[in-house]
């Protein structure tokens, strides 16, 4: 039989914030803990890392109950916080630190007590995973006192942060006795490090507008060494689309994500340490995170979590300029929020740039989730009224029989350069993915003296979220009316063949028309030898040298055949 075991909660246990202890305190004696509890009443002075008889206190302490034992003060020398077991064990939780920033420190000192004996001639004396949980709180000094057999305090090792993280994020000074440590002035040292963080920080010439963001990617069996890479490789690339500037990238193997952080916990400390001695104010997952994982990351981490959905979303709501487009952003950041609003970020406002907070809609995000949901509803209505408009519009295209043709392709396959380099136009076209976000029709003059509707499209992007396939239905609309489709691939990347799967992928999902094939950039690709032998139809062009173009343009007007059923187009698996 099952046994059942019901937990119940000690009727006694009313202890507030002020005598709550930290840590494993499982076996200890309430006569102990009332001694912890004591600590809290302990008034240091302010300009010293503690006092001689504070820190034999919690030696004492510590040696009968034959654990370490942490004291965490803040500036007016008040103990805050009391934890059983090493500063890593009792560190405080991201969420519950004071604010601060790249220029200053938490305000907060841990004085600890190690029953550990010396270390061996070498050795650091404070530990790997001691010295990043007083990196990941910016405490202002680790003050790590080692207890002798007759629970004396022997040596005493001060560590604090260091402004330039490298080759170390921390510094320790050479033991001391607890004497001279009582006697130094802890104001002086704070002070001093914080005005080297601020000369620091205006040397870096940090942009408060720009996001500073940490990658994670996390690689399963499933994928190869190679794709996760160029996986690794784009989301770099979309986040730099959205305005971020990449300072890092960290990946983990493992069988499958775990269920709660995605990483394993190793990992989260490498990434918390980092995002803290490199200023990160975003970390970027590179798949879609589930609402508890973002708030478990974030309460682990203490840097706002995002992912790769949100940083397109991110990207089509800087760069969309029509009513339509406008709408469908809004609707999709609006529906991608809407379960994950709860108590998200809210102390994770730190500087930066904003990708996931930015938004086309008048209202900025609201936090109550009725006023969302119907936002949604009547947006919803518009972006149909104005699908029907479109769907207008594109039946009197049709009717007029003026041929039309869609440019398909991977984001940053040169699209837009190649609809100006034809037209003549002047397309917004720049080094970065998504450039376009709305169709955009121009009418092309060919050779022959007839006329092509040519409409430039959203680039397409492996593993498209659905919610996004949904939200850009329109966009992609475009491309089922029209007669034809121009597939234009970057030749000279080195996944294209990938790219090109994918495009024809989701387009094998559409009913669309034929689709002529066109390798650009070949002014840069180094070899195109493999393209030609498995694409031998397709057309090869540099939009930006104007090469080929004579060519593609009089296949072009093969479209305004009247046999225009019969078009040599190249079937592109
Ligand atoms: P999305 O709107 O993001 O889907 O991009 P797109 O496919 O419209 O690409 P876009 O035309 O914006 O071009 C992307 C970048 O590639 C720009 O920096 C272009 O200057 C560059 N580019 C386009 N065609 C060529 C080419 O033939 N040769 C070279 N070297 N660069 C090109």
């Amino acid at each position: 039989m099952a046994k059942v075991v019901i937990q119940l909660t000690n009727l006694n246990d009313r202890r507030t914030p002020i005598d709550t202890i930290y840590g494993n305190i499982q076996g200890l004696k309430p006569s102990q803990i009332k001694q912890l509890q004591r600590l809290y009443r302990q008034r240091l002075p302010q300009n010293s890392f503690t006092t001689f008889e504070f820190a034999q206190r919690l030696a004492l302490i510590s040696q009968e109950i034959e654990e370490s034992v942490c004291a965490y003060i803040n500036r007016r020398g008040q103990v805050f916080r009391v934890g059983v077991g090493t500063p890593h064990q009792s560190r405080i939780p991201p969420q519950e630190l004071p604010r601060y920033g790249e220029t200053r420190l938490s305000g907060i000192r841990c004085v600890v007590t190690s029953l550990q004996p010396n270390p061996s001639s070498g050795a650091e004396p404070i530990g790997n995973a001691d010295l990043t949980a007083m990196a990941m709180q910016r405490l202002d000094a680790l003050i790590w006192c080692q207890v002798n057999q007759e629970a004396r305090i022997g040596k005493v090792y001060l560590a604090h942060l260091l402004p330039q993280a490298n080759p170390s994020p921390w510094y320790i000074l050479p033991a001391q006795s607890l004497d001279a440590v009582a006697k130094q002035d802890f104001l002086d040292l704070v002070s001093g490090l914080e005005e080297e963080f601020r000369r620091e920080f205006s040397a870096q010439a940090v942009d408060l507008q720009t996001d500073r963001v940490i990658l994670v990617g996390l690689q399963t069996p499933k994928l190869s060494d190679s794709a996760f890479a160029a996986n690794l490789a784009e989301l770099a690339l979309l986040v730099e689309s959205a305005g971020g500037q990449v300072l890092h990238s960290f990946s983990q193997r493992r069988e499958q994500p775990h269920p709660q952080t995605v990483v394993g916990e190793g990992k989260i400390q490498e990434i918390a340490l980092k995002a803290q001695s490199e200023g990160a104010n975003l970390i970027v997952f590179d798949r879609e995170l589930s609402p508890g994982q973002i708030r478990n990351l974030e309460n682990l981490i203490g840097v706002r979590i995002s992912d790769r959905t949100e940083v397109i979303l991110d990207i089509f709501a800087q760069r969309a300029r029509s009513a339509a487009g406008k709408l469908q952003v809004e609707l999709a950041q609006l529906a991608y929020r809407l379960p994950r609003l709860t108590g998200r970020g809210e102390q994770l406002s730190r500087l930066g740039g904003g990708i996931g907070t930015r938004g086309p809609g008048e209202t900025k995000l609201e936090t109550d989730r009725r006023v969302i949901q119907k936002r949604i509803t009547h947006l919803q209505q518009q972006v149909n009224q104005l699908q029907a408009q479109r769907s207008r519009v594109r039946q009197q295209r049709l009717d007029q029989a003026i041929p039309t043709m869609a440019i398909v392709g991977y984001t940053n396959a040169g699209k837009s350069t190649l609809l100006n380099a034809l037209t003549k136009s002047d397309v917004y076209s720049a080094d970065q993915l998504f450039a376009t976000l709305d169709p955009t029709t121009r009418k092309l003059f060919l050779p022959n003296h007839t006329t092509l509707l040519l409409t430039d499209t959203v680039g397409f992007i492996h593993e498209l979220p659905p919610a996004l396939v949904n939200a850009f239905r329109a966009t992609l609309e475009e491309v089922t009316s029209a007669h034809a489709l121009l597939h234009v691939v970057d030749s000279s990347h080195p996944h294209w063949e990938t790219h090109l799967r994918s495009v024809e992928h989701i387009l094998a999902q559409m009913p669309v028309g034929p689709s002529l094939l066109v390798f650009n950039k070949i002014d840069r690709a180094p070899d195109l030898t493999s393209h030609r032998a498995r694409y031998p139809q397709a057309l090869f062009v540099s939009a930006t040298d104007r090469q080929g173009l004579d060519l593609l343009l009089e296949r072009l007007g093969h479209l305004t055949d009247p046999s225009f059923s019969n078009l040599p187009l190249s079937a592109s698996v």
